[in-house]
């Protein structure tokens, strides 16, 4: 009696103790305030919200169900919430596109899987379930990005990558001054970004630290993305050739032998690793096959 007193205590605490820790992973999200004060160029319409439904249907929806019917994964632990309850209702439209870009735990970050248009239009849709939801323009103007130019100088003594970015605007060259810019190098296997995200000083310029020992094609080309984030020109990303990479004469991923190739482009060990499998287990079996007839032979006698 004593005992089961005891058990019936522990499953008790031990279960109060895993009710707090759950507790403890649906935490808010600490978003810096001025990103919570971002706002969409785009106005959230009708049409805006259908494009956002496909978006959605398409990327969040095999997380977090469908909106208003609680159907998300539930297995995971913080679980993907229903994204028309009031908890998420709450947050600004900057909050909701932070959460998009950054992720957290299982929640993956989009900000290089969707373009910026395309994470506004998602929003749109999650707006759409809130009739007291009223929008808040922001002043960004995305005709503007055409305006804009950006330079980059290397120099090649200290790698450093300088980009002086500007807008060509009818009143004169304007800088674009605390832009966000962020670097990638294309890679087999999607983009990989060099350093972190910067922004542009007062003059429109933002210096990076180039990598000594990044592999170039064989004249040491390296495809460098820049993308531009700004509040008023919206984002603009120009891809550029520097030969700047360390010249790599690499072949191609299915030009040697390997054993992702095709069978004639198969890696000899392989070859010969599974050749002398199947002789050995023919053999293997010529050999029963001879002892068999041989017993055969012998109870004939
Ligand atoms: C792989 C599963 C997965 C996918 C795909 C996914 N999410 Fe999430 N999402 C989560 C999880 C898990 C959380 C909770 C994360 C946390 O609280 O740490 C979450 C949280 C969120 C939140 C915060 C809600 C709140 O009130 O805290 C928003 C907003 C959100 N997701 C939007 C989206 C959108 C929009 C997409 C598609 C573009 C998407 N998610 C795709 C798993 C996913």
């Amino acid at each position: 009696m004593f005992k089961e007193n005891i058990k019936l205590r522990l499953t008790a605490t031990f279960l109060i103790c895993f009710l707090f820790f759950l507790q403890l992973n649906a935490q808010r999200w600490d978003v810096p305030a001025d990103k919570k004060s971002k706002n969409s160029y785009i106005k959230f319409d009708g049409n805006t919200a259908k494009e956002g439904e496909a978006i959605f249907t398409k990327n969040c929806k095999s997380c977090h169900g469908d909106l208003g019917k609680s159907n998300g994964i539930k297995t995971m632990n913080p679980a993907p919430p229903d994204l028309s309850q009031a908890l998420t209702q709450e947050l600004t439209d900057g909050e909701l596109f932070y959460i998009l870009n950054t992720g957290r735990n299982a929640m993956p970050s989009f900000k290089n899987t969707l373009s910026e248009e395309e994470r506004w239009k998602a929003i749109s849709f999650i707006r759409s379930f809130n009739n007291k939801y009223v929008q808040v323009l922001s002043k960004t103007d995305p005709t503007k990005s055409k305006l804009v130019k950006i330079n980059c100088v290397f120099d090649s003594l200290s790698n450093k990558l300088k980009l002086n970015i500007i807008a060509n605007e009818k009143t004169g060259v304007i800088p674009l001054k605390d832009a966000e810019v962020s670097l990638f190098v294309t890679r087999y296997f999607g983009k990989l970004q060099i350093e972190k995200t910067i922004r542009t000083n007062a003059d429109g310029i933002a210096i990076f630290n180039f990598p000594k020992d990044l592999p170039g094609d064989k004249t040491g080309n390296v495809d460098v993305a820049i993308k531009v984030s700004d509040e008023l020109y919206g984002e603009i990303e120009s891809v550029n050739k520097f030969n700047i990479g360390i010249p790599t004469d690499k072949l191609g991923l299915t030009q040697n032998r390997a054993i992702w190739n095709i069978l004639k482009k198969a890696p000899w060990w392989i070859i010969i690793t599974y050749t002398s499998i199947v002789l050995t287990v023919g053999a293997f079996l010529l050999y029963i096959i001879f002892s068999l007839l041989k017993i055969r032979k012998l109870g004939e006698n």
